[in-house]
């Protein structure tokens, strides 16, 4: 083999391995939440490309030429595309962020966002299947539960494909409150939150969470614990309050965290709304449960024994969550 023969293969061989590198992310709404989200990926380069889609006229170019000149200050190579309304320049995407829809408002719950969010979701998530057919959809779009379901009853594809965010935030925000009540780093909590993302619907399994293999009921009182899963339940309201619109550090960076996991094949536990088939004893829902996150999106769903209070509690979320499905067949969108 001469040089010219090597020159000539080694770059066939390079060329080989950045097609098989490229990934491409969108994020569809590039409001508060989904411009963090992008964000975040952009900074830990989960993609070569990310694409970042809004309806607002120019909105999403301004913030994709915002967060491209901070390349040069953070050294991050994804290169961020902001496109009006295109789809096409989505065509391709591993991954497909859905954060699209109003915001919550104070005093606002996020079921009744309901009617105005479902008909954008669905358009959504359809116009993205048209460009990225194999595309894996996270739904952060409220009512998550809700706009789960919708995305797997409308769209047809295998259910591991599709991804409600809540837990995700909601487990965050619930090791942010034991932290506070420990004093100690978040990074060295276990705990999850099960059930809808709703204020009354979310479950944090409190009898789960440790400190380092700690149970945290060994180390914090009954009203303190009883306090933490409280003011984690209305984690989001009380962001809404202080904000005036809802949260979107932790929304985003919780979209993020699930765009890493895929993309990098991690496969890592999150809890995540999914589609349940007899799991935790409910059927035809998506609901917030732990699953392992890897690049075929959820992969497995993770038994925790539930006792009787929380199996109650569980049910009852689920009749919450199923009672707002209903709306959904109202609006003739399943
Ligand atoms: C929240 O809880 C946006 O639903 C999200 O902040």
């Amino acid at each position: 083999m001469d040089v010219n023969e090597i020159f000539i293969n080694s770059k066939y061989e390079l060329n080989q391995q950045i097609k098989h590198k490229i990934m491409k992310i969108t994020v569809v709404g590039a409001g508060a939440v989904g411009a963090t989200c992008a964000d975040n990926i952009a900074r830990r380069e989960l993609a070569e490309e990310l694409v970042l889609l809004d309806i607002k006229e120019g909105f999403a170019e301004g913030k994709a030429i915002d967060m491209m000149q901070t390349a040069a200050l953070l050294g991050f190579d994804t290169k961020v595309t902001g496109v009006t309304n295109d789809y096409s320049k989505t065509a391709g995407s591993t991954v497909a962020v859905i954060t699209s829809g109003l915001p919550r408002k104070p005093g606002m719950t996020r079921e009744e966002l309901i009617g105005i969010n479902a008909g954008i979701v669905k358009g959504v998530a359809e116009n993205i299947l048209k460009f990225s057919p194999e595309a894996i959809i996270i739904v952060i779009s409220n009512p998550m539960d809700t706009m789960t379901y919708l995305a797997l009853k409308s769209l047809g594809i295998p259910k591991h494909r599709i991804i409600g965010m809540g837990g995700t935030l909601d487990s965050a925000r619930f090791k942010y409150y034991l932290s506070v009540a420990l004093q100690c780093n978040p990074n060295d909590l276990q705990g999850f939150v099960i059930g809808g993302h709703g204020d009354t619907t979310m479950i944090p399994l409190t009898r789960y969470a440790t400190y380092q293999s700690l149970p945290v009921s060994e180390l914090l009182d009954q009203a303190t614990l009883d306090k933490v899963a409280a003011d984690t339940m209305v984690g989001g309201a009380t962001l809404t309050g202080l904000l005036g619109t809802s949260a979107w550090y932790a929304p985003g960076a919780a979209g993020a965290a699930l765009v890493e996991s895929i993309v990098r094949n991690e496969k890592k536990l999150f809890t995540c709304c999914v589609a349940l088939d007899g799991e935790y004893g409910q059927t035809d829902i998506c609901l917030g449960v732990p699953v392992i996150i890897g690049s075929d999106g959820w992969e497995s769903i993770i038994d925790y024994k539930l006792n009787e209070q929380e199996q109650a509690a569980f049910n009852k979320s689920a009749d919450a969550v199923r009672n707002m499905n209903s709306v959904l067949t109202e609006m003739k969108l399943i």
